[in-house]
């Protein structure tokens, strides 16, 4: 069999999310959040279930560090909760919060192993919800001081930041789908949202080379290839439209500082374009050091009428799902990186999430022989192996997740870890994607 192997720095790691993994939702003196405030309220997530104990991370990190240890990871990306630290968003710091990050991250060095920092992954403070979340204005400021802090705190021990994970899913999902916290349907509030999204990006990056730091900032973004269901020109102008919506709405500010012009003309008379001030785009249009990008499926697009307001459909092509029901197409990883190669000239791209969730069990023996999930990493990580022979810049894969995990609105009903959990004992089982990812690590390729 042909042998695939990495460039020699590149970056093998796992990733997790703080209000997905650590639990302690009330302790040491943390604010609520909007995660809190939703699961909290029955009918939201699935059965019921909420963060409140999770992976109880929090009091278990130093066993979860040995685990990525043992898999050999040259990094590990998780996320800082902002209500650990500013309880109510801003004001006075809280010294247990801040703690318990430069503990763990401590702990990561000592194991060789490089922390990657994500400000922000969805856990607003809920003091700044009641006062408009990420619609306000004023929330953009609470998160540079928030950033600056933290870069202040942690600065010296963290090479790799991400201001923001997913804004897209922030802004649709959270405030016009309405699935996820704050739970918001309203697609002109969503609008907004993004565009604030993005200026705190700009703003903890402007604050993070002022301070000073020699590592790398970045944003992580959710995208997809985007394909047009047929060749049918309506359906070719839709996926255009929906590309534009899903991929090109957040990189496109960040990288040429502006919005898609198309995109706006089309939202005209249908929803209320978002307030942007005279420099904002200039903000956000800062340079970066990497594109973050999560991809777990590719989009098939049709027109469709009935589809307000993009008139733009994703379609179902028969292919193979995981357990969310997503498709998979490990080719769509390439010509995802293809394209962002060539429309944003080369930029240095982290992959900061890829995984698949799966019905996973504990067979007789003790053991979880996942061979569906390792054959979805195999086969994107061939595609991504591809993409840098074809010259893309991609810097480094992160397997979602580390361990399995409090899944948002489908609550512990998902599991996409490279690690079981057994939630009632806490007990983690490395799983048979594991150790097959720990030989690529070492093998630096399979
Ligand atoms: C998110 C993760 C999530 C994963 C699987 C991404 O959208 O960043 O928090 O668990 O996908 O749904």
């Amino acid at each position: 069999m042909e042998r695939i192997i990495f460039p020699e720095n590149f970056l093998w790691g796992a990733a997790t999310a703080a209000y997905q993994i650590e639990g302690a939702y009330n302790e040491d003196g943390k604010g609520e959040n909007i995660w809190d405030r939703f699961s909290h309220i029955p009918g939201n997530v699935w059965n019921n279930e909420n963060g409140d104990v999770a992976c109880d991370h929090y009091h278990r990190y130093e066993e979860d560090i040995k685990l990525l240890k043992e898999l050999g990871v040259d990094t590990y990306r998780f996320s800082i909760s902002w209500a650990r630290i500013f309880p109510e968003g801003k004001g006075t710091p809280n010294q247990r919060g801040i703690g318990f990050y430069k503990r763990l991250c401590e702990k990561l060095l000592e194991n060789g192993i490089m922390p990657a920092v994500t400000l922000y992954h969805w856990d607003l403070p809920q003091k700044l919800q009641d006062k408009g979340g990420w619609a306000n204005r004023e929330t953009v400021e609470h998160f540079e001081q928030y950033a600056r802090y933290v870069f202040k705190e942690l600065g010296d021990k963290v090479p790799v930041w991400i201001t923001h994970n997913e804004p897209w899913v922030v802004s649709f999902t959270g405030h016009w789908e309405g699935r996820h916290a704050p739970g918001i349907r309203d697609f002109s509030t969503a609008l907004q949202v993004s565009h604030h999204l993005l200026l705190s990006h700009g703003k903890a990056v402007k604050a993070y080379r002022e301070m000073g730091f020699g590592g790398k900032i970045g944003i992580t973004l959710n995208m997809n290839p985007v394909y047009a269901a047929s060749y049918r020109l309506e359906d070719m102008e839709a996926a255009k439209r929906f590309n534009a919506f899903h991929n090109r709405w957040f990189a496109d500010p960040i990288f040429k500082g502006e919005y898609p012009e198309e995109l706006i003309k089309w939202y005209e008379g249908k929803v209320k374009i978002p307030d942007i001030m005279p420099d904002d785009l200039k903000t956000i249009s800062q340079p970066i050091d990497f594109l973050g990008i999560n991809n777990y499926f590719s989009s098939f697009i049709k027109y469709d009428a009935k589809s307000w307001p993009l008139e733009a459909l994703s379609v179902d092509t028969g292919k193979d799902k995981t357990e969310m029901g997503w498709e998979i197409n490990p080719e769509g990883i390439y010509d995802l990186l293809m394209y962002l190669h060539k429309e944003y000239k080369g930029i240095k791209i982290l992959i900061t999430e890829n995984g698949a969730a799966f019905n996973d069990i504990v067979n007789r023996e003790g053991k979880v022989e996942d061979d569906n999930r390792l054959d979805y990493l195999y086969r994107h990580l061939k595609q991504v192996h591809r993409a840098i022979s074809d010259g893309v810049n991609v810097e480094g894969y992160y397997v979602w997740s580390l361990m399995d995990n409090f899944e948002w609105a489908r609550g512990y009903s998902k599991r996409f870890g490279l690690i079981y959990v057994d939630y009632k004992t806490q007990r983690r089982i490395l799983k048979k994607s594991a150790l097959w990812y720990k030989d690529v690590i070492k093998n630096n390729g399979f």
